[in-house]
């Protein structure tokens, strides 16, 4: 089934019945609840349901790693396709916590009034990230993943990308989604980072997706 998204503009206040296939599995739950805060790969949980306050997370030293990935991930999946980066880059991690979690209902997008259609059809709308800002500046490559919410990036990336000026920096944006492309969301990027090399984007189908390795190779990495 072809999604609804060029029709509405990538809009959520259309009159469509939902901007993800059908068949699509999304996984259930709220935002994430843990505290934002870098870490290095082996800090970082395995286990996606993970969320308990024994995780060790650490600001990143200026030796480790010029890399970083930065990802947003409501329902778990872009968080394993974060993982899987950073497993096979080395790079340090930090998720977009929002301060407010994404509750079900919020990301009920069958329903034009939940919190995420709202902000998806405010385009000032820039949900707050939980924590204290983060220091970017001893990373060159910003990995950035997020999921693709009617057909764009969540505006909570556009917080982030109000927070942080990455120009100089290169940025590789990678999502997920239930079929939706990820040009849309590269080229805001693009226009809000103009001082910033944005690669190409991926979109992963999993953390198993063979993309990923080709994509990361493609763009030197
Ligand atoms: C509000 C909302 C809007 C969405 N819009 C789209 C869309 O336009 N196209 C699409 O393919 N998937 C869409 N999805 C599905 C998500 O992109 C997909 O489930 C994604 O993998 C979720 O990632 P996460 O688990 O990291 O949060 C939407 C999901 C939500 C909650």
């Amino acid at each position: 089934m072809l999604f609804s998204l060029t029709a509405c503009g990538g809009k959520a206040n259309n009159n469509s019945t939902s901007p993800v296939e059908d068949g699509e599995q999304q996984a259930q739950g709220s935002g994430a609840d843990n505290a934002a805060q870098p870490s290095t790969p082996s800090s970082s949980s395995t286990s996606e349901s993970d969320n308990s306050s024994s995780e060790q997370t650490q600001v990143p030293d200026d030796t480790a790693t010029n890399a970083i990935v930065v990802y947003f991930s409501c329902t778990g999946n872009t968080k394993a396709v974060a993982e899987k980066i950073a497993e096979l880059t080395g790079a340090d991690m930090y998720e977009i916590v929002p301060e407010t979690p994404y509750t079900d209902e919020d990301l009920n997008y069958r329903n034009d009034d939940c919190r995420a259609n709202r902000e998806m059809n405010d385009d000032s709308a820039r949900p707050a990230i939980a924590g204290e800002t983060i220091d970017l500046s001893g990373y060159h490559t910003v990995y950035l993943g997020y999921p693709i919410w009617w057909g764009t990036m969540p505006q909570i990336i556009n917080t982030f990308l109000d927070t942080y000026d990455l120009s100089g920096k290169t940025i590789l944006p990678f999502c997920t989604s239930g079929g939706s492309g990820i040009s849309t969301s590269v080229s805001a990027i693009r226009t809000q980072e103009p001082d910033a090399t944005v690669t190409d984007g991926l979109r992963a189908s999993g953390a198993s997706d063979e993309g990923i390795g080709q994509w990361l190779e493609g763009n030197g990495q």
